[in-house]
């Protein structure tokens, strides 16, 4: 009799690890405990076992119910959450929304690709820099504004022996000295970076961006800054616009320039956005003799050409994008970057 119990013990074990759905297990419930079921008439056998064996028979049979009672439970609970979690593929899916490069990064890209395709090589240079390569090698007097502290952010109070204050780079033109030093003419490299400047308002930011170029080699003049530039404005802005060189001041070349790029709203006629058809869009030169002289290049042997760029300028002058404040562009509030 016991092993008759142990037998339907396990053949209900076997039966329920089969079962596909809860109708089944249903069915096999009621073959065991129903009013006839096998289990209900094992129990009842109680009666016909000898008095010395009842109460292990009594003993086996709790256990036997208790072990298929939790089975059928549990299996129950298995069935009802997988008929919970059906997939249907013909549903509408969610629409899940697609982020997209930040309005600089985009435009550090395009202009990166310009320049590469003609040969230029983009170099990575320190953003927390000495003093020396940000303004002494550049030509900087001693004495000069930007060296304020009221201009640059100087990030210690530590003073190297030969290269002075650290500060972060005011501008990408400390790339010119790094190249430079590290790298022997023929040179052609553009350096796209953060620079930094102590400044706050709608048309500034204290942390922006600007991409600077330097080709130095034997033979190098204006018309081959001017030919580059008018390559960058042709291929960046569209075919029909074109560069003008004005004289200007800068420390680190000689002759120096501002650079202007013909309007493309009134096609250089002169209209209210322009000034009389030219957009000012940044400084350029060729290098200084004593640049040259600072980093090792002997500037009877070689010349060489610079520019620098604000990014963000640059970048909204081609997508006639105009932000009532500029630094709403690095204020992270997504209602303004989706409109970017
Ligand atoms: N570094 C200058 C600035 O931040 C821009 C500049 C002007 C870069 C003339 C040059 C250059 O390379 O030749 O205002």
């Amino acid at each position: 009799m016991k092993d008759d119990l142990i037998n339907l013990k396990n053949q209900a074990i076997a039966e329920v690890s089969e079962v596909k759905d809860l109708a089944e297990l249903e069915q096999i419930r009621i073959d065991l405990f129903g009013k006839s079921g096998k289990f209900t008439m094992a129990s009842k056998e109680i009666v016909n076992i000898p008095v010395d064996d009842k109460k292990q028979y009594g003993i086996i049979l709790n256990e036997v119910k208790s072990t298929l009672e939790g089975l059928l439970a549990e299996k129950k609970n298995e069935l009802s959450n997988a008929a919970r979690v059906w997939f249907d593929p013909t549903m509408p899916a969610k629409k899940s929304t697609l982020g997209k490069l930040h309005m600089v990064s985009i435009a550090i890209n395009e202009i990166a690709e310009v320049f590469e395709k003609i040969g230029f090589t983009r170099m990575k240079y320190p953003e927390v820099e000495y003093d020396y390569f940000a303004f002494g090698a550049l030509n900087f007097p001693e004495n000069h504004p930007a060296r304020d502290d009221w201009e640059t952010f100087f990030v210690d109070s530590s003073v190297h022996s030969k290269y002075g204050p650290m500060l972060l780079t005011p501008h990408t033109s400390s790339g010119q000295i790094r190249e430079m030093l590290s790298n022997k003419p023929p040179i052609r490299m553009i350096n796209i970076a953060k620079c930094y400047r102590r400044q706050s308002d709608v048309s500034h930011v204290p942390m922006f961006h600007q991409f600077e170029g330097l080709v130095v080699d034997k033979d190098i003049n204006i018309t081959n800054l001017k030919g580059t530039l008018d390559h960058f404005a042709k291929t960046f802005f569209g075919p029909n616009r074109a560069t003008r060189l004005r004289p200007y001041h800068f420390q680190f070349t000689e002759p120096s320039f501002e650079v202007d790029i013909s309007c493309n709203v009134c096609n250089g006629k002169g209209c209210k956005l322009c000034k009389e058809g030219w957009l000012e869009i940044g400084g350029a030169g060729m290098v200084h003799p004593n640049v040259l002289k600072n980093c090792g290049v002997d500037p009877k042997v070689y010349s060489g050409f610079a520019f620098g760029w604000g990014v963000e300028r640059t970048y909204m002058m081609k997508s006639g994008l105009s932000v009532p404040d500029i630094r709403l562009l690095y204020s992270s509030d997504l209602r303004v970057l989706k409109q970017l």
